[in-house]
């Protein structure tokens, strides 16, 4: 009787998933897709449906510890393999489709998944460099170049974008995500969705993308990655969770859990993320994947007593796919027949899953995006190497510019070129490079050469290495750098010291680099130090020296053109900061919207103030700062009214002239300080961006419209939403101006 019980219950469990996904069904194809999958779910054993909740790796560089080597293709014949990450090229990937499709029972096409970062081929600026641009245009079709480039090799999936707030310089993976702001990490996540996955995920070029890491990874205690993450749920709602909620917004197709310790429990079983927030409160429809064998690493948490624990806590939590554990397809048939997880469970996970892929067009054709031809034609088009070199532009950031040194124009003859990292292919594309290749990076050497001035002559010195002690090479230098008029000196971290586990204690330039650059400068010459990094580096024992700085990240395959046009002066720069340089890396985790504290100033000899007895407690460099070829004036900041109500906005407007003597842009930021809330409130928010061109000489009137949702928080009792009271308005060009308006929330 028991049994016969359970089955109607299950029945209709599984009834009413099929009529909830039907509920949601937003058009006629959305229901037809659900008609289609619950008409496949029935048809499917539950060894059949757990193996679509399974993800292996293919035949690529695996991307994380192997755990499991399991027979993969006797398990796809029999159709326990759901879905296959790192399959190189749209060869392999025709391969192991046409076996899922015609040798498994059901034919259910595989969903293949790629880190397609920041460029699938043609290699982008890392991510951190390109929202440096605050461009959100350009990093829209960077993000649709890489799906192009990677839809037709095979590539159905990205797990991409990485929208993990970062305040601390230390974790390596900062390179990856937007920086430090979660009101622009929310435009970039959802640039970065839209150019994955176009307007439909059915078009030919169109990739699902991923939302991760979920949540709250770019925490980690000491900036050591994969360490623990303890903060407040207020915290992690006003900040680290925001651009996931702008990425569901934006029709995220899927979300990748994070490695971390959550307040205790690992992100990967945590109820808080993915079956409450996630999807009982934003109503999320696609799935989350695991990251690479996080489930199996609740064990080694110890929060797990062993994988089918943690497959049965992970599943719990929704976790719909199993990333190389090997957990899910190992023992949830187990749990379900003891009871602890119940079909109705596993059908919504495989729900999800099919669903995506027939969203993606996989069903109707499974080799939709395998196709070697196109891939061929496609790949690094003329026009995806434009695209690339224009976002490189875009990313630079010119931190200092002591007398207008730069740009390198008529004035200079002889240039000296020196540092590790001028004639370096491999550093760079940086870490996370997709199918890029470093044979197709051209180097700052080779840009400045094929761009040189008519007239100037241009001397290389390697000089040192970036990491190391030799500094046999400085003769070299220093002997380039004696004959010329201007010395340019190619320093920071190489490609492969930021990323995914390359977290450093030390963010200074490494090596014997900051050594030659104060014997280059002993030469009473200018030297200008472009500075390549994945993260903010301390550069304080530099920015006293030398005369330009230029933070250039890691720019992608064109490199070497992209700042040739911003050194000769062809482009003035115009990126910003989108995380705080800190002075030391004793400061972090550093960033601008911070609390006030109770005693947040005191004379220097007044001793008990919030404040180090060693350093300022402002950064080196401030988040949105960046310097232009151009100067810009900015009038004084006005609102329409004074009183902002829940219903009616107010209007922000400042003119801006273009004072200097080139066209150029300029982002013009708007930040607002709550004065009292019933929590204590960041002394400023980012709550506006526009990014503008102007000509020498031109002015043009920016205007924001505010809107009390704009001001909305977590407030006392973590209700989101803004409160009555006053509140100051700032806009000018980096989150330090002081160009000030105020207003009153009124209710
Ligand atoms: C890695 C990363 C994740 C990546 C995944 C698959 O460990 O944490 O960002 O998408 O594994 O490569």
């Amino acid at each position: 009787m028991k049994k016969r019980a359970v089955m109607l219950v299950a029945l209709l469990l599984a009834g009413q998933g099929y009529w909830a996904v039907a509920q949601k069904a937003k058009t006629a194809s959305d229901l037809q897709i659900a008609q289609k999958v619950e008409a496949l779910l029935k048809k499917m054993t539950l060894d059949e449906k757990i193996g679509q909740m399974n993800q292996v790796n293919g035949n690529g560089a695996a991307t994380g510890p192997i755990k499991a080597n399991p027979n993969d293709i006797e398990l796809l014949k029999k159709g326990l393999i759901g879905s296959m990450l790192n399959v190189n090229g749209s060869a392999n990937a025709y391969q192991l489709q046409k076996i899922a499709v015609e040798q498994t029972r059901l034919r259910i096409p595989l969903i293949i998944g790629f880190d397609v970062i920041h460029g699938y081929k043609t290699i982008f600026p890392v991510p951190l460099g390109d929202a440096a641009s605050f461009d959100l245009a350009s990093i829209e079709n960077g993000a649709r170049v890489a799906a192009t480039e990677a839809s037709v090799a095979g590539v159905n999936w990205t797990f991409a974008p990485m929208v993990d707030i970062a305040r601390d310089a230390r974790w390596g993976r900062i390179m990856e995500g937007a920086g430090e702001d979660p009101y622009y990490g929310s435009l970039v996540a959802a640039a970065r969705v839209r150019g994955f996955q176009g307007k439909s995920l059915a078009e030919k070029h169109s990739i699902a993308a991923c939302a991760k890491h979920f949540a709250a990874y770019g925490a980690a205690e000491a900036g050591r990655d994969y360490n623990l993450v303890d903060i407040s749920n207020r915290t992690l709602f006003e900040v680290y969770l925001r651009p996931f909620k702008a990425s569901v917004d934006a029709g995220v197709a899927t979300f990748m859990n994070s490695f971390n310790d959550l307040g205790g429990v690992p992100a990967t079983a945590n109820t808080l993320l993915v079956k409450e927030t996630l999807k009982r409160d934003w109503k999320f429809d696609g799935f989350v994947v695991s990251d690479w064998d996080s489930i199996g690493e609740m064990v080694v948490h110890g929060s797990a007593v062993d994988k089918k624990d943690a497959a049965n806590q992970a599943i719990a939590n929704q976790c719909d796919m199993d990333m190389c554990t090997n957990a899910y397809v190992s023992h949830l048939k187990e749990l379900v027949n003891e009871g602890k997880v119940s079909v109705a469970q596993i059908d919504d996970a495989v729900r999800r899953i099919l669903t995506l892929k027939y969203k993606l067009g996989l069903f109707d054709n499974p080799f939709k995006n395998c196709d070697t031809e196109l891939e061929a034609k496609l790949t690094m088009q003329p026009a995806f190497l434009d695209a690339a070199r224009d976002a490189a532009r875009k990313s630079f950031v010119l931190l200092k510019n002591d007398k207008g040194i730069l740009p390198i124009d008529a004035r200079y003859k002889s240039i000296a070129l020196v540092g590790p990292l001028a004639d370096s292919k491999k550093d760079m594309i940086g870490t996370w490079i997709g199918m890029g290749d470093a044979k197709d990076a051209v180097t700052m050497l080779t840009g400045l050469k094929e761009q040189l001035p008519a007239g100037a002559t241009i001397t290389y010195a390697k000089g040192c290495d970036v990491l190391g002690d030799d500094t046999s090479g400085f003769v070299e230098a220093i002997a380039a750098a004696k004959a010329a008029d201007v010395v340019v000196m190619a320093i920071g971290e190489a490609g492969n010291m930021s990323g995914e586990g390359l977290s450093r204690a030390d963010i200074t330039i490494p090596g014997k680099q900051v050594e030659l650059l104060n014997e280059l400068v002993k030469l009473g010459k200018p030297v200008v130090a472009v500075v390549f990094s994945g993260r903010p580096l301390a550069l304080s024992n530099i920015s006293d020296k030398a005369s330009a700085i230029l933070q250039a990240w890691f720019p992608g395959t064109m490199a070497g053109p992209a700042l040739a046009d911003v050194i000769y002066g062809k482009y003035s720069p115009s990126g910003k900061l989108p995380a705080t340089f800190p002075r030391a890396v004793g400061q972090c985790p550093i960033y601008y919207n911070h609390k006030n504290t109770g005693r947040p100033t005191g004379d220097p000899n007044f001793q008990y103030w919030s404040h180090y007895i060693d350093l300022p407690n402002t950064p080196l460099y401030p988040f949105g700062f960046g310097l232009s070829y151009a100067s810009f004036e900015y009038s004084p900041v006005k609102v329409n009214k004074s009183t902002l109500s829940m219903k009616e906005p107010i209007v922000v407007s400042v003119e801006v002239k273009n004072s200097g003597k080139v066209a150029a842009e300029e982002v013009v930021q708007l930040y607002v300080r709550d004065l009292k809330g019933s929590v204590t409130r960041p002394v400023r928010e980012l709550k506006g961006i526009s990014k503008i061109m102007l000509q020498p000489g031109e002015s043009r009137e920016v205007k924001f419209t505010l809107r009390s949702s704009d001001l909305a928080f977590y407030t006392r009792d973590m209700s989101f939403k803004a409160e009555p009271g006053d509140f100051k308005v700032f806009v000018g060009t980096d989150s330090n101006t002081n160009n000030e308006a105020s207003f009153t929330l009124v209710p």
